[in-house]
């Protein structure tokens, strides 16, 4: 399928999506914001993929919402359409893990639609912001939820109410990202992260991701229950016996999905 915003391909097991709106340094417009749901659907439904990247260009992962296009909304337009709920949230309901790899600008919305992947791999080039304050609003896609519970409350409210960016260096050490690459080696070492994923056994993968999510979602107690479950789970498959009798016999795995 062709995107007008993003395009995308599939290397080895592994779907990339490169958001593509270079005039606009990837300004995440609604007409992107359904590109990219739709390239989402079709990830998801291909059983080819086990993993997704998604990523930016050099300059910029996403500079945020379209400011042009929602400057001259009105409240009940805003409430009525339920902005910046329809699509965006896609990524949050993937079950295939998402990483983000950022280089240059992830401000704003771009820097909640990084949030939402799974984890963060960054460009020593990258800058994360929610500078929305100084235009006069504040970020509706997740980031004062979802900034304070990586970075804490001290660094998420001086970046939410200033706006100021970090770098990669800042960012990795308040653990908003998994670790930094050199900005020539982003795409590939995502794509190699995201293919180890996809060569290991896709339902344990999916357990997992659903185990780590459910510990933004419940108290301790409940989220350790939850894991104990879903662990006592895996044993209710192959791959869970392929795994460690390979592991047993000193061999690789050969994980079948099941
Ligand atoms: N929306 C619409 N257009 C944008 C944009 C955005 N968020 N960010 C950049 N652009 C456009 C610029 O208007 C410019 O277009 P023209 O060439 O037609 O003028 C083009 O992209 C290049 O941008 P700049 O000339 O500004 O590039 P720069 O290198 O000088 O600066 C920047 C880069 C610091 C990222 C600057 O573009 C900037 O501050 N962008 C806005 C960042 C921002 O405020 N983001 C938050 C948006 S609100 C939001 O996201 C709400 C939410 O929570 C969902």
């Amino acid at each position: 399928m062709a995107y007008e915003n993003i395009t995308v391909e599939t290397r080895g097991h592994v779907g990339l999506i490169t958001l593509n709106r270079p005039k606009a340094l990837n300004a995440l417009c609604a007409a992107l914001i359904k590109d990219l749901g739709q390239a989402l659907d079709a990830f998801e439904a291909d059983d080819e993929v086990g993993a997704i990247v998604l990523t930016g260009s050099e300059k910029a992962f996403a500079a945020g919402a379209d400011i042009k296009e929602m400057q001259g909304k009105t409240y009940m337009e805003a409430y009525l359409s339920d902005f910046i709920t329809d699509g965006w949230e896609r990524i949050t309901t993937c079950r295939k893990p998402v990483i983000a790899a950022v280089a240059g600008y992830a401000l704003g919305g771009g820097c909640e639609v990084a949030m939402m992947c799974d984890f963060i791999l960054a460009a020593d080039t990258a800058k994360f912001g929610q500078p929305e304050i100084t235009i006069g609003t504040i970020p509706g896609a997740g980031g004062t939820q979802r900034l304070t519970r990586a970075v804490g409350k001290a660094k998420a409210m001086e970046m939410v109410l200033t706006g100021r960016m970090i770098d990669a260096v800042e960012a990795e050490r308040a653990g908003l990202v998994s670790r930094i690459v050199p900005a020539a080696d982003l795409v590939d070492e995502a794509v190699k992260v995201a293919e180890r994923i996809a060569g290991l056994s896709r339902p344990i993968v999916m357990l997992a991701k659903e185990s780590v999510n459910a510990a933004f979602e419940t108290t301790l107690a409940q989220g350790v229950t939850f894991e104990r479950r879903l662990f006592h789970s895996t044993f209710a498959t192959e791959d869970q016996k392929e795994g460690m009798a390979a592991f047993a016999e000193k061999r690789q795995p050969n994980f079948k999905n099941k």
